[in-house]
């Protein structure tokens, strides 16, 4: 009987394809990273320590797995803009795939809230994906099929608990997706968001103890996918909407425009990583 791997690479390929990955060492970020490795891709992925990324390049390597990467602090203009010279360099000039992944959170009352704690949340979330976005687009045109993916939250559409700046990171993303879906789907780049629930990350591991905020979260939404790989969903919705090689029949003229922001989950998932 064919296993889950085989039936998925019969409908997904990503032989050829290009992709950026920030924020790939741990988290969402790195299940993104295998997965589009797993399926073809060559992905570049970026995080601030460079401990991490040498070891998780090097597991990459042996799992031989296209994965080259350097340390970026993306929340500093100057170090995203020498990112994207080094992925331009090593994907001569091509991108398919932009996942804007990093980010970081802090759990803090709005009333608490420092101008640095604000400042750093807007420039790690938000000011980075826009930027990026901006700095990739040469690349993306180049490429004939560009994709973006920002990865939002379910915070940006409902309200969590001490979590006010960094849900208003999460709904501007949204919106930036919304905007660059129209304003660059004529040059057949397509801009989606796939705004996960909790998932048991280093990110979230304080917040989840006591499963309060899961409790919280399904208070608020329809309930939960039974799923304890968020990230295939994650990246399925990717593969959907980006139409990459998709082989369900799907018309890619008539993606091309449409803008999707993926809620998934109320529920509460584990990354191993
Ligand atoms: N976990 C959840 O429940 C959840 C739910 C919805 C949305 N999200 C979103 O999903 C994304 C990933 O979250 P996660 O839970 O996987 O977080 P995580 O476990 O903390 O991983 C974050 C990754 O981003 C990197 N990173 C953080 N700040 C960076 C910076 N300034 N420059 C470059 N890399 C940076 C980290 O490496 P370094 O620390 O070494 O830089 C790490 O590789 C975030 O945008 C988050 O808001 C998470």
């Amino acid at each position: 009987m064919e296993d889950n791997a085989g039936i998925r690479n019969k409908r997904w390929s990503l032989q050829g394809a290009t992709a950026l990955v920030t924020g790939g060492t741990r988290g969402i970020g790195h299940a993104i990273v295998k997965e589009l490795a797993e399926l073809g891709a060559t992905v570049y992925t970026c995080s601030r320590n460079e401990a991490d990324l040498n070891k998780r390049l090097l597991e990459w390597e042996k799992s031989n797995l296209n994965v080259l990467g350097s340390v970026c602090d993306v929340s500093a203009r100057s170090e995203r803009e020498k990112l994207m010279e080094k992925v331009s360099l090593a994907f001569h000039g091509k991108l398919n795939i932009l996942v804007n992944n990093a980010g970081i959170a802090i759990y803090k009352k709005a009333i608490d809230s420092t101008a640095e704690e604000y400042a750093s949340l807007m420039s790690t979330n938000v000011e980075s994906a826009f930027h990026l976005c901006q700095l990739a687009y040469p690349l993306l045109k180049a490429s004939g099929a560009g994709n973006i993916v920002i990865i939002s939250s379910v915070c940006g559409q409902i309200v969590l608990d001490d979590l006010t700046v960094y849900s208003a990171t999460h709904g501007a993303l949204n919106q930036l997706a919304r905007n660059l879906s129209c304003e660059w789907a004529k040059e057949n780049i397509r801009t989606n968001c796939v705004a996960p629930g909790p998932i048991r990350t280093v990110m979230t591991e304080t917040l989840m103890e006591g499963n309060k905020i899961s409790a919280k979260l399904a208070e608020r939404t329809r309930g939960s996918i039974n799923c304890s790989r968020i990230p295939l969903h994650a990246c399925c919705f990717l593969y959907y909407w980006s139409g990459y090689s998709c082989r369900w029949g799907m018309d890619r003229s008539w993606l091309t425009k449409i803008l999707r922001t993926c809620s998934i989950g109320g529920g509460k998932f584990d990354i191993k990583s």
